[in-house]
């Protein structure tokens, strides 16, 4: 069933020029772009963002972290899009995702991870909700779509 997830390329991927290149795969593994924009995250939105992890080691800087410079906020479609994106990013930590997973392939460790994506249908309808106005997610028939799937 198709399906909305919301995936966050975070300052280092912005940095360090990967902008094109993550977005790419996503594009050619036949998901849709929904929604899409750059911008520098708040203390407020980054603490909301990352609420179920308060209270841990790693909030702090993780909150840190991703208002440190510009992130890149996206909305992408398809069939079981949430599972399907969180598998291309492969492992939380660098050093146990799958070599051809996008943290695999661009990541060295778990406190520079590269992209967020959203880890449930509940969570990715919240996250995208923080990040997006309505108006600013584009529902749109995309060519080829009748190839994706039966
Ligand atoms: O991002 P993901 O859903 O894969 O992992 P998470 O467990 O929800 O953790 C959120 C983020 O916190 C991670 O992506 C890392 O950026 C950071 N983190 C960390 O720096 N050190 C940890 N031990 C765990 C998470
Ligand atoms: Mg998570």
């Amino acid at each position: 069933m198709s399906e909305r997830t919301f995936l966050l390329l975070k300052p280092d991927a912005i940095q360090r020029g990967l902008i094109g290149e993550i977005i790419s795969r996503f594009e050619k593994k036949g998901l849709k772009l929904a929604g899409l924009k750059l911008l520098s995250v708040s203390r407020e939105l980054a603490e909301e963002h990352y609420a179920e992890h308060k209270g841990k080691g790693f909030f702090e800087p993780t909150v840190s972290y991703i208002m440190s410079a510009p992130v890149v906020a996206m909305v992408w479609e398809g069939p079981e899009a949430v599972a399907l994106c969180r598998t291309m990013m492969g492992a939380t930590n660098p050093k146990n995702a799958d070599p051809g997973s996008i943290r695999g392939s661009y990541a060295v460790d778990i406190s520079r991870n590269i992209i967020h994506g959203s880890d449930s249908v509940e969570s990715a309808v919240r996250e995208i909700a923080l990040y997006f106005k309505s108006e600013e997610i584009l529902d749109y028939a995309k060519a080829g779509e009748e190839w994706l799937s039966e």
